[in-house]
């Protein structure tokens, strides 16, 4: 509380300081890729801002790197309108077609000198960003290019993107444009996390930039590994350049992140042989690039062509082929979902594919290797677009050994056996037997998955084995466990196998919407068990629920109706939730319960005012919500009591004249002391 001591105008420099000092870090980690202190340090000057700040409230500005991620998640996107219409560019794929963009350009201005700038194509999403007087002030998607998203608040997530201008002669309104990506390692870690937590991968890292930005909650949008590139301005007031190149450099002096490797051509040639470097030279970047972009360098030329309806006459994109191989289709393999669903997947002689070793591909389903014929013993084509596993994209017919056979789809589950059967209105085909233990295996797997049950220790390998050994048949098996059964297992010593009983033992407690998570009723993600968990508090009532009833609920479709509602009506499930009860698993949603308890506060409506000295207004409020109370954040009528700590505000004043009960901070902890 050595702060306290501090002037008002002492506090401000202060906070000043650590923003600049937190900021120019921020440059050197995410723009110039060479921090200078531990991310400790950089925590620490964070957290000292973040309390500053909590004192004096009124200090707190919107471009304080605090401000990053907000609150409150929203209800739905605002639209806006975009000044300059964002539009789209025109696609090439041959050095040709390059030639014949330059000519047109040249028939123009006959006698003029034509310089190009030569950019990657960021496989991203588009975003504008707009600053005013060096603070940003709006993130927007392009969206038909007249309309876009407000995602503001996501945007201010993203620690690439400045949320204040550096530099001292920045125009005074700037609107920059550019792409949010996730590049390869964030995509791939980002993935891996979402398959452990049960949740389906992104198919490539643009899906993922897009999927994050879209968002309602800041919070989430901030947990996922987005980063940006500028590549233009649209408008800019104050200040007028010349050319592209010279208005990229303003960007880079403004502490905004340039696209990488762009370059300035004074021919055409040059334009030709930079696009042709970098189709191999991409390989080795960390993210990825569909293509070069290359737009005409002066503004003043820029201006003259114009544009089409569609898209600017002075910028073309020359595509790159999607990144490919050849190799041999050795054997396809069938894996068994927890579901019972059958994917196909191809086994492959390994072959280096964008960096990696590629040996397995998927093949999606049955109906895909019909469509394109595809057979073991084929020469295959691979392909990448950034995906995390790669897809056979066809068959060299030409390398076709002559005796070869079309696939045939097997009739029986590889696992246990049983007829697979296809779904009506689905291209899946299904292992239909219950008890086929590779749907068991990934049953377990998933019950005990993070964002389900959350046990600790149970993973592919400890599964495998339960199942194998025949220890566990069913789920609720798993609550029957004895040390003496785990011990003789591999990789278990009696310290493990003790810590697996205790994980077990604490999953009794999940909260409710895990529980309905966990057990894998199809269509229901964790979303929709939150909405279930919400709406009927026990799992009684989500059994005894009617289809109609399920359907009536917010969100929930009549495709998930009927799958939770046969779900809960098949014996094996009967049997199998009376069998979790038994063993102790809380049917009820244990956090909600708790909270209804006590509800001293019920209806009672409270409002904060000064600083409080053992809590923060933010815990205060937690406090006041747990005994059924209500937050307000200024004094009315319907104010029951007003909540005084150090250097109250107006809010006082008004408490008095209106003779609202006013508790100082002793008073008001003593509804908690219980
Ligand atoms: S310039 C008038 N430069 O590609 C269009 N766009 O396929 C001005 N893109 O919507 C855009 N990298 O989102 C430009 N270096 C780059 C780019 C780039 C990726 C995106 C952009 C555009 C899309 C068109």
């Amino acid at each position: 509380m050595k702060e306290k001591s501090l002037t008002r105008e002492e506090v401000r420099i202060k906070i000043e300081k650590l923003r600049k000092e937190i900021e120019r870090h921020d440059q050197k980690y995410f723009l110039e890729n060479a921090p200078v202190i531990s991310d400790y340090e950089y925590d620490r000057l964070m957290k000292q801002l973040k309390d500053l700040e909590a004192l004096h409230p009124d200090l707190v500005t919107l471009d304080s790197p605090t401000q990053r991620v907000g609150e409150k998640p929203l209800e739905s996107f605002s639209s806006v309108r975009h000044a300059i219409p964002m539009l789209s560019i025109e696609n090439t794929y041959s050095h040709e077609e390059v030639l014949e963009f330059h000519q047109r350009i040249q028939k123009v201005f006959p006698n003029e000198e034509i310089h190009y700038v030569v950019e990657p194509k960021i496989d991203g999403l588009a975003i504008l960003l707009k600053y005013e007087n060096g603070v940003l002030t709006l993130g927007a998607t392009r969206g038909d290019g007249f309309t876009g998203d407000d995602v503001t608040s996501n945007i201010k997530t993203i620690h690439s993107i400045a949320l204040k201008l550096s530099g001292k002669k920045w125009p005074s309104l700037l609107e920059v444009k550019g792409e949010v990506y996730m590049d390869h390692f964030g995509f791939k870690k980002f993935n891996q996390e979402r398959e452990k937590a049960s949740e389906a991968p992104f198919a490539n890292p643009r899906n993922a930039a897009s999927g994050s930005l879209k968002l309602l909650n800041p919070r989430e949008t901030a947990q996922r590994p987005l980063t940006f590139f500028a590549h233009g301005m649209a408008r800019c007031e104050g200040l007028q350049f010349e050319t592209h190149s010279q208005a990229l450099r303003a960007l880079q002096s403004y502490g905004v992140r340039v696209v990488e490797h762009y370059k300035k051509c004074d021919s055409i040639q040059e334009v030709l042989a930079c696009c042709d470097a970098w189709e191999e030279k991409r390989k080795e970047l960390l993210y990825d690039i569909d293509g070069r972009v290359i737009k005409v360098d002066s503004f003043r030329i820029q201006n003259l062509l114009g544009s089409t309806s569609k898209s600017p006459r002075w910028v073309i994109a020359y595509k790159y082929q999607a990144q490919s191989a050849v190799t041999l289709l050795e054997n396809i393999v069938l894996q068994v979902g927890r579901t019972g669903t059958l994917t196909p997947v191809a086994q492959l002689t390994p072959v280096e594919l964008c960096g990696t070793t590629v040996s397995r591909a998927t093949l999606h389903n049955r109906d895909e290797i019909e469509r394109k014929d595809i057979r073991i013993g084929d020469r295959v084509r691979i392909e990448k677009g950034g995906e995390v596993i790669p897809k056979v994209v066809g068959v060299v017919l030409e390398k076709r050994p002559s005796m070869s056979k079309p696939f045939k789809f097997p009739t029986a589950c590889p696992e246990c056996g049983s007829l697979v059967v296809r779904d009506e209105s689905e291209v899946a085909i299904r292992c239909q037997n219950a008890s086929c233990p590779a749907q068991l295996k990934r049953s377990l797997e998933h019950f005990a998955s993070r964002k389900a049950m959350d046990i600790e220790g149970m993973g592919e390998r400890l599964v495998d084995q339960l199942v194998n050994q025949k220890l566990v048949c069913s789920v609720p098996d798993l609550y029957r466990l004895k040390l003496e059964d785990l011990m003789p297992l591999e990789r278990m010593g009696e310290k493990s196998s003790q810590n697996l009983l205790e994980a077990l033992e604490q999953s009794k407690k999940r909260s409710l919407h895990r529980f309905i998570f966990g057990l894998g009723i199809r269509h229901v993600g964790i979303h929709a068990a939150e909405i279930l968990a919400m709406k009927y508090r026990e799992m009684e009532a989500v059994i005894n629920a009617s289809c109609e009833d399920l359907e009536a609920t917010h969100e929930i479709g009549s495709v998930m109706a009927k799958s939770i509602f046969s779900f809960f009506h098949t014996k094996e499930n009967i049997q199998m939730m009376s069998r979790l009860e038994k063993s102790g698993l809380c049917m009820k949603d244990y956090e909600i319960a708790s909270r209804k308890k006590d509800e001293t506060l019920s209806g009672k409506v409270f409002v904060l005012t000064g600083i409080l000295k053992s809590l923060s207004r933010e815990e205060a409020g937690q406090l006041i919500k747990t005994l059924g109370g209500r937050v307000s954040s200024s004094v009315s009528r319907s104010t029951d009591y007003v909540v005084v700590g150090e250097d109250p505000g107006s809010k006082l004043k008004k408490a008095k004249e209106w003779k609202i009960k006013i508790l100082d901070e002793e008073e008001f902890l003593k509804f908690f002391k219980k």
